[in-house]
């Protein structure tokens, strides 16, 4: 079973980071405060870590009780973990006192390889499906007690799957004889038995079993208010890198930052250069994994990674 993860455009994120204006010279830069939002098994924190001077901090966050394990294994007195959500990272630093942001969303490997985290629908398991197993519904718990409307809403939405209402009925019939899907394989064959046109190479169970994890963990609630809490946290001319790995994450980070981005040009012209209104962000670009690293991790193939850097001079 493989109990590692391999950091998805590592280099890439550690340049982003660390290569924007204010902790490009390391070496002399003092404190310097480098947010990890997802530490997973810590590739990205210690790659981090690795380029800040000695009186640098980092923070880093999981939902997952066993990533946090792994975080409070590293003997490092810059590493702060906490086990919480990105979501509340303005509890843990001061406005404007951050130089460096990531968030790497979505599950690590380990998650979805150990059958008992209920992720997989490959591997017979519970049907659990928690990021944080401390707090919050099972999958299982949930199907038996969400409305069929807000099933197929939720496997719709967050599945993009076009038989979310027969796959939500065939739950509900499941349920009203007794016998609620309670494991993976049980939720998986089911789904298989209504989804009656196969895409080339999915399970038929994929967009159920992402739709439902995203609830779970409310993922993209989390999402917005973490990235609402970038803006409020970092310095200006500090970095954020977000790397997404299916549309409806990236969707809502594009936008984000676009909507930060954006100048409202004043009405009436000549407009004067020092009279334009700032936006707090400026988008500094987006990598995709090159084809060696798709080649040597297939997981990376769906991800991007979309850069900010917050301007000098605006306040959040
Ligand atoms: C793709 S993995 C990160 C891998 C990590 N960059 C590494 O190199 O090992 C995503 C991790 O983020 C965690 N996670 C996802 N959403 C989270 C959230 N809202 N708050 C905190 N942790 C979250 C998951 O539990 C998982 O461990």
């Amino acid at each position: 079973m493989n109990m590692t993860h391999r950091p998805v455009l590592l280099a890439e994120a550690v340049t982003a980071l660390i290569g924007g204006p204010l902790i490009q010279d390391s070496a002399s830069a003092k404190n310097i405060i480098v947010i990890d939002g997802t530490f997973g098994r810590g590739g990205h924190t210690q790659a981090l870590l690795k380029q800040l001077n000695v009186n640098a901090r980092m923070i880093a966050f999981d939902k997952d009780l066993d990533a946090i394990a792994v975080g409070n294994a590293i003997q490092d007195p810059r590493l702060r973990i906490v086990h919480s959500s990105f979501a509340q990272m303005d509890q843990y630093a001061e406005p404007e006192s951050v130089d460096g942001i990531l968030l790497d969303l979505g599950i690590s490997s380990p998650q979805v390889d150990q059958a008992h985290r209920g992720f997989s629908f490959r591997r017979e398991g519970p049907l659990d499906m928690r990021m944080d197993t401390a707090h919050g519904l099972t999958a299982a718990e949930w199907l038996e007690q969400t409305p069929q409307e807000e099933i197929t809403r939720v496997i719709k939405t967050y599945g993009e799957e076009r038989f979310a209402f027969q796959i939500a009925k065939a739950i509900v019939a499941k349920r009203e004889e007794g016998s609620s899907p309670k494991t993976t394989l049980q939720l998986a064959n089911l789904v298989a038995s209504v989804v009656r046109t196969r895409e080339a190479g999915q399970d038929p169970a994929t967009r159920t079993f992402q739709a439902l994890r995203i609830a779970i963990n409310r993922e993209l609630e989390d999402l917005e208010l973490g990235l609402k809490a970038t803006l409020k946290l970092l310095k200006p001319q500090g970095r954020l890198a977000v790397i997404s790995f299916h549309s409806l994450e990236d969707r809502i980070v594009k936008q984000f930052l676009q909507s930060h981005a954006k100048v409202e040009l004043p009405r009436g012209l000549p407009v004067r250069e020092k009279d334009l209104p700032k936006s707090a962000l400026e988008i500094i670009g987006r990598v995709k994994p090159s084809d060696q690293e798709i080649a040597e991790n297939p997981r990376a193939r769906s991800a991007i990674m979309r850069i900010a850097e917050k301007r000098l001079g605006v306040r959040a």
